[in-house]
């Protein structure tokens, strides 16, 4: 009989350890974190800054940012267009919205406080966020995904950031992004 309770209590246990459980205490249960999804989306960053509708505004700049050769301390906010294609007619698939500023002296380098948050299909309504340096003539540079919400919610990943079309005289551009995010 004392066999069999045995038997029963071990098997339980087995069971629980299986489904990744541990009762440890009432207040604070802990799962075992279960299968991870990468996930990587590609879209296009429509930033424009000249014109009578600018995406990105400045907010702020410091006394040196006008005889500043990379526009250090000048701080934009945006609203930029994500979209599927490289054509800025091209389906809408979300927004970037945030701030980023000139942080490097001797180059362009942007620091990056943005929320990109997506309308179109799965990953509608989920966002991540990016924050990190942006070496803006680099061809390709690399960011970090902080985390996001829905679906993307405790994401950590990274971001290339492929420069597709950049005007200098007006500083607009057309931005590729290939995301790799884990959730
Ligand atoms: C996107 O990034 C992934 C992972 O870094 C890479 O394997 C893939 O080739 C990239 N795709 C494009 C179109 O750049």
């Amino acid at each position: 009989m004392a066999n069999k309770a045995l038997i029963i209590c071990f098997i339980v246990a087995l069971m629980a350890a299986e489904i990744g459980f541990s009762a440890s205490a009432l207040w604070a249960t802990s799962t075992k974190a279960g299968k991870e999804t990468t996930t990587n989306l590609k879209f296009y960053f429509h930033d424009t800054v000249s014109g009578s509708s600018p995406s990105a505004v400045r907010i702020a700049q410091a006394p040196v940012t006008g005889s500043s050769k990379t526009l250090f301390g000048a701080v934009l906010m945006a609203d930029d267009p994500l979209t599927e294609g490289p054509d800025p007619k091209s389906k809408l698939v979300g927004r970037a919205q945030g701030l980023y500023g000139s942080a490097c002296q001797s180059e362009l380098g942007l620091i990056m406080a943005m929320n990109y948050q997506f309308t179109e299909g799965e990953y509608k309504g989920s966002s991540f966020s990016i924050l990190g340096l942006n070496q803006a003539m680099d061809p390709v540079r690399e960011m970090p995904v902080v985390t996001g919400t829905g679906r993307f919610r405790m994401a950590r990943g990274y971001a290339l950031a492929h420069t597709h079309w950049f005007d200098k005289a007006t500083g607009d551009a057309i931005v590729m992004y290939n995301v790799t995010i884990i959730h």
